[in-house]
């Protein structure tokens, strides 16, 4: 595996550590709020954004490159409603494409088709991702001022279930 490659993958874990704590963060507001099905719902997204970083990281060992483990940059705190942090969740969410897209790029470009094979399931995934902050912007922008609506729509999010990836590395 090229240097570019294997560096650009261990930023790739900094950057997906720093998705579950970004929604660890927003679980934090969530649950202070008293959204508690909302706060579940980003507790279950912490878990999927560590499963991530983790895959990225055994890829990594299973290619026989050892990972480097920056810092972890603090979560942004300036959100407060929960149409702020929907909107700041699908932004951060196009980022992450669009850093996964930098290194496919890469990738085919340095034939290593290896590593673009085990990111075409990051590609989908992100589909998925950006996919679910976008229906869950539309249903809290239909409730508009509908505190019921949110109500219900909190207990709903309260049933979403973790589901470990369906990619192994090894
Ligand atoms: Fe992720």
């Amino acid at each position: 595996m090229k240097t570019v490659i294997s560096e650009m993958l261990s930023q790739q874990i900094n950057k997906e550590l720093f998705s579950a704590y970004l929604y660890l963060e927003f679980h934090n507001i969530l649950e202070d709020k008293g959204l508690k099905g909302f706060a579940h719902w980003f507790m279950i997204q912490v878990q999927e954004e560590r499963d991530h970083a983790l895959l990225f990281y055994e890829y990594l060992h299973h290619n026989n490159q050892k990972a480097t483990l920056n810092a972890i940059e603090k979560p942004e705190t300036t959100v407060s409603t929960v149409m702020e942090i929907l909107e700041a969740s699908l932004a951060h969410e196009e980022f992450i494409t669009a850093s996964i897209n930098d290194i496919y790029e890469v990738a085919l470009r340095e034939k290593d088709y290896r590593t673009k094979e085990f990111l075409d399931w990051f590609v989908k995934e992100q589909g998925e991702e950006e996919a679910n902050f976008h229906e869950l912007i539309d249903n809290v922008n239909l409730l508009g001022e509908d505190s019921r609506g949110l109500y219900m729509l909190d207990r709903e999010l309260a049933s979403r279930v973790y589901v470990a990836p369906s990619l192994t590395v090894s």
